[in-house]
């Protein structure tokens, strides 16, 4: 009988030593744009066509609360998606980690508040130009076009320019309530998933890759 699994490095990490990476890899992921994680794919339930998904920018964690944040137009597909269903997965990938998180969450959309407002006052003028576009995302147009005001193709609103899109801006917060973490290797894949319970208590455990 063979006596021991291949292993993965001369020290298996622990479950608490997986996720301890996993909050470094998100929190790598707001601060480094060109880090894999920066740009998870948000997948939301669309009623009229099933599953729809799409990349984001990762604006924010906060891992006290299990909060990951990124920002839209209030008036997009997935805006009115989360609305309705508020149940959302998001996939991180990066090559150079060889590491793929999975996360199941609950989104919620944030327009007026303290953490909206907060959000719009550090965002660059050149980011707050897409909230300007005159027609909701998604609107069908005869012609190839940005939708931007006349002039503002080629530059950066003025900050007073910028304030006519804080009526579009949103933030989305999706709590997390379940990790799923996989790292490739050529030794054997190591697959684990981490949950939490509505107190706050998590359940870990390794998965068969
Ligand atoms: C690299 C990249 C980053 C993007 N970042 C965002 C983002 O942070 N927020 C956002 O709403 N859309 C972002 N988009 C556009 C979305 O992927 C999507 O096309 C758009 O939001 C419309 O999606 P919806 O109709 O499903 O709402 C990004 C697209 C790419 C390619």
């Amino acid at each position: 009988m063979p006596s021991v699994q291949p292993r993965l490095a001369d020290e298996e990490p622990d479950l608490a030593t997986v996720l301890e990476n996993v909050w470094h890899l998100l929190d790598k992921g707001v601060r480094d744009r060109r880090h894999g994680f920066h740009l998870p794919s948000v997948a939301t339930w669309n009623p009229d066509c099933g599953p729809t998904a799409r990349h984001v920018v990762l604006r924010g964690l906060d891992r006290k609360h299990r909060l990951l944040r990124f920002h839209t137009d209030a008036r997009s597909g997935k805006a009115a998606e989360i609305a309705a269903e508020p149940r959302v997965a998001l996939t991180f990938y990066d090559p150079g980690e060889e590491t793929q998180v999975r996360a199941q969450a609950r989104a919620e959309l944030h327009r007026r508040d303290a953490a909206a407002e907060a959000a719009w006052r550090k965002t660059r003028l050149f980011s707050r130009r897409c909230y300007l576009a005159q027609q909701a995302p998604g609107t069908s147009s005869e012609v190839p076009t940005a939708g931007l005001p006349f002039g503002l193709a080629d530059r950066s609103p003025t900050a007073a320019e910028s304030e006519a899109g804080r009526a579009n801006f949103a933030i989305v917060l999706c709590r997390i309530e379940s990790l799923d973490w996989m790292y490739l290797s050529h030794m054997g894949h190591r697959r684990a998933r981490f949950a939490w319970d509505a107190q706050g208590e998590v359940t870990a455990r390794w998965l068969q890759p």
